[in-house]
């Protein structure tokens, strides 16, 4: 029986009872804390919602960084078409050793995001057309958020967009702001407990020089 036939037998990936995603999560956060950021992984309806309105007949490469066990990386992989790249990123060893057993194909760097620009170069890919976000960047120092960001900025195409998860949503809506002309909220309140994402686009150039932000939408 294939790993995703154990899982889906025991109730589904996102199944609260008995799925072992659900456990190797909740133990890391409680373990790691703000390094984790979510004590659950993201759900079936974020992973759809954040993949939504992509054309990825037009991609060339996509990338996600902080992949944990894997809901956004199965849905990626579902939709992507013909010679279009995959660059999963994340850090910690045993979410890796569950995304090679799910992904077996699937090119899954075991690495620190702020060695982006060395995987990248390593790979010989200059350009990003789609970036998945599930990296707590909010807790990253501002000048390991700044490089993160940064690397993406200069690889990602004219048309990209950088879609970031969050579990607190809109609350970092001016943060996004500073790095990118145009943020978007999306809401998942399917998600338990509801979430949501951004789609960034128009890198700014530099970070130091903060624009003029417009109220928040949905807050007062
Ligand atoms: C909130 S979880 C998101 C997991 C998954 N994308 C989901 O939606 O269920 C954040 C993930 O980022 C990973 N992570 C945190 N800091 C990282 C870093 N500096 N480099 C790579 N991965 C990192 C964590 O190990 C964790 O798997």
């Amino acid at each position: 029986m294939t790993y995703e036939e154990n899982v889906s037998q025991q109730g589904g990936l996102h199944s609260r009872k008995g799925s072992p995603d659900w456990w190797l999560f909740f133990t890391k956060f409680l373990r790691h804390g703000t390094k984790i950021a979510a004590f659950v992984p993201s759900s079936p309806w974020m992973a759809q919602g954040v993949v939504k309105g992509i054309d990825f007949s037009k991609a060339r490469c996509v990338l996600e960084l902080g992949a944990g066990t894997g809901p956004i990386t199965s849905e990626l992989l579902k939709r992507v078409k013909g010679s279009c790249r995959v660059l999963i990123v994340e850090r910690d060893p045993d979410f890796c050793k569950r995304l090679r057993q799910r992904f077996p194909e699937a090119d899954i760097a075991e690495a620190d995001a702020l060695n982006l620009d060395q995987l990248l170069a390593e790979r010989k890919i200059d350009r990003l057309d789609h970036v998945f976000c599930g990296l707590p960047l909010p807790s990253f120092s501002p000048e390991s958020r700044d490089h993160v960001l940064d690397i993406i900025a200069r690889h990602l195409s004219a048309t990209g967009t950088f879609r970031q998860l969050t579990h607190m949503p809109w609350v970092y809506y001016p943060l996004y702001r500073r790095y990118f002309t145009r943020v978007d909220f999306h809401m998942v309140f399917r998600n338990l407990p509801p979430a949501g994402f951004y789609v960034c686009r128009g890198p700014r150039a530099a970070v130091t020089d903060p624009p003029q932000l417009a109220p928040m939408p949905g807050i007062v």
